[in-house]
């Protein structure tokens, strides 16, 4: 029987927190287990010739979050990348960001740009993760772009 595996998945995270309250624990060590579960599904996708990953992480409303909690999840964006780039580099996924990165502080910003450059030229599974990203934020960048791009004129 030839299985027929899909080419593109989409996972919605969420639970993190309540995981981590079952466990009596912080909310934080609920995101730190997302992240290791996060890698986990990204070796299985790549190792299944999954074309795009995409997750979604961070949303446009989890801005209103804590700030302690919001700080803890940039930083914690940041160390996983600093140390998953190998896994990237290895697995050649190349690794992108959608959502509106300019509400990202400048440390998570260029650690994003950078890995996305790094792994750009990577020909295997593409790796979407959205950051900042809300349904009616992406009309509105879509037709700011259509008309900065002079496509239509107003
Ligand atoms: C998903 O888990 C991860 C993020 C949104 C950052 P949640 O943080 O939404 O966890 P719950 O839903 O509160 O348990
Ligand atoms: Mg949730």
């Amino acid at each position: 029987m030839k299985i027929i595996f899909p080419k593109h998945i989409a996972i919605i995270m969420d639970g993190n927190g309540r995981w981590a309250k079952n466990k009596d624990s912080k909310r934080i060590e609920g995101h730190k287990e997302g992240v290791r579960t996060v890698k986990k599904i990204t070796k299985y996708c790549a190792e299944l010739n999954i074309k795009h990953l995409t997750l979604y992480t961070f949303s446009n409303e989890n801005w209103l979050r804590p700030k302690t909690e919001v700080g803890s999840l940039m930083k914690l964006f940041v160390s996983t990348l600093n140390k998953e780039l190998k896994l990237l580099l290895d697995n050649n996924i190349r690794f992108k960001v959608i959502g509106d990165k300019n509400k990202l502080d400048f440390i998570t910003r260029k650690k994003i740009n950078d890995v996305e450059y790094l792994t750009e030229r990577n020909t295997g599974m593409g790796m979407n993760l959205a950051i900042s990203y809300g349904g009616r934020q992406e009309i509105i960048t879509a037709v700011n772009n259509i008309i900065s791009s002079k496509r239509i004129k107003i």
